[in-house]
């Protein structure tokens, strides 16, 4: 495996490696796993997918400040490349692409990639310009790498939703994996900010996958409503003392609208229940996709 630093080295290192790759097949497959670092199961399993479908697999670490909030945790995130670069390598990456702020944004930026309306609701409502930063900087790793495919998490389902529409808006080559969500043994969603839960908060964060996998249940009540369900869903979280909910909605999936009424819950098409939650000063978010 190789770590690459600069946008130079990664394309100069793919373009001969998918040469070699060449020489003995037609045609040469690469995939994406953009990450911010901080390697775990989850990360693993979308890289042992790519590595599984893929000729060559490349993994970027770049925690991107353009999606954090002024009063967000970029300069706190954790950072281990060391550890990461191991964990890349275990779980079959041939290429680490690692590049400093300053290679990727040498000078302030005055272009960005902008998708509407599904990302005025849910962490988008929470986290203004979040989505943009997250859109402009997959587009940039994507022009980089020129992948013909990249994985995804689905625990960051609106996040998914928002790359699916900006690569289907701009006819973008790359074909977006959606990927299942990793869990802890107890059913937590794995994710590198569970590191900064203490011990009392990390007991009472598996009240959101309980709630989820409470809602089979809520769903089957004779004269339930979305209303009710609701209740149930934000009843069920509060009762872990130290939760503090930031939303838990019912919305359609990809197009994150609304849902009126249990008959369109019913009705054939995707339904998510969307959940972020703060345990101190940790915002966790997992979710669950019905129909
Ligand atoms: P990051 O949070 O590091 O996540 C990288 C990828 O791993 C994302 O696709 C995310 O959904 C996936 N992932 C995280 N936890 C997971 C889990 N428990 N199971 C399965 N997949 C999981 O998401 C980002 O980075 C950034 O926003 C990024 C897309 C890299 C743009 O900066």
């Amino acid at each position: 495996m190789q770590a690459l630093h600069t946008i130079n080295d990664i394309r100069s290192a793919l373009k001969q490696a998918r040469r070699a790759v060449e020489q003995t097949k037609l045609t040469s497959t690469v995939g994406m796993i953009p990450t911010m670092g901080y390697l775990h199961e989850g990360h693993m399993s979308l890289i042992r997918r790519a590595k599984s479908e893929c000729d060559l697999v490349v993994v970027s670490i770049f925690v991107n400040p353009l999606q954090f909030g002024p009063t967000e945790d970029f300069d706190k995130y954790p950072r281990d490349a060391e550890r990461d670069l191991r964990l890349a390598e275990e779980a079959g990456a041939d290429f680490v692409f690692m590049p400093s702020v300053q290679e990727m944004y040498p000078a302030p930026i005055k272009t960005k990639v902008i998708v509407t309306s599904i990302t005025d609701v849910l962490c988008g409502a929470s986290r203004p310009g979040h989505f943009d930063g997250v859109a402009t900087v997959v587009t940039k790793l994507f022009h980089i790498v020129q992948p013909d495919q990249a994985y995804f998490g689905m625990k960051d389902a609106q996040q998914v939703a928002v790359i699916e529409q900006f690569t289907a808006d701009l006819n973008s080559p790359v074909r977006i994996v959606r990927c299942e969500t990793l869990r802890e043994p107890d059913g937590l969603a794995m994710s590198s900010r569970n590191v900064y839960l203490n011990e009392e908060q990390r007991k009472q964060a598996v009240v959101l996958i309980e709630t989820l996998r409470r809602i089979d249940d809520w769903v089957a009540e004779p004269g339930m409503t979305i209303e009710k369900l609701t209740q149930h869903i934000r009843g069920n979280i509060e009762s872990a003392p130290l939760a503090r909910i930031d939303y838990a909605e019912i919305r359609t999936y990809p197009g994150l609208e609304p849902v009126a009424s249990m008959e369109e819950w019913h009705a054939n098409q995707p339904i998510l229940v969307a959940l972020a939650v703060k345990f101190g000063g940790t915002r966790l978010i997992d979710n669950r996709i019905f129909g």
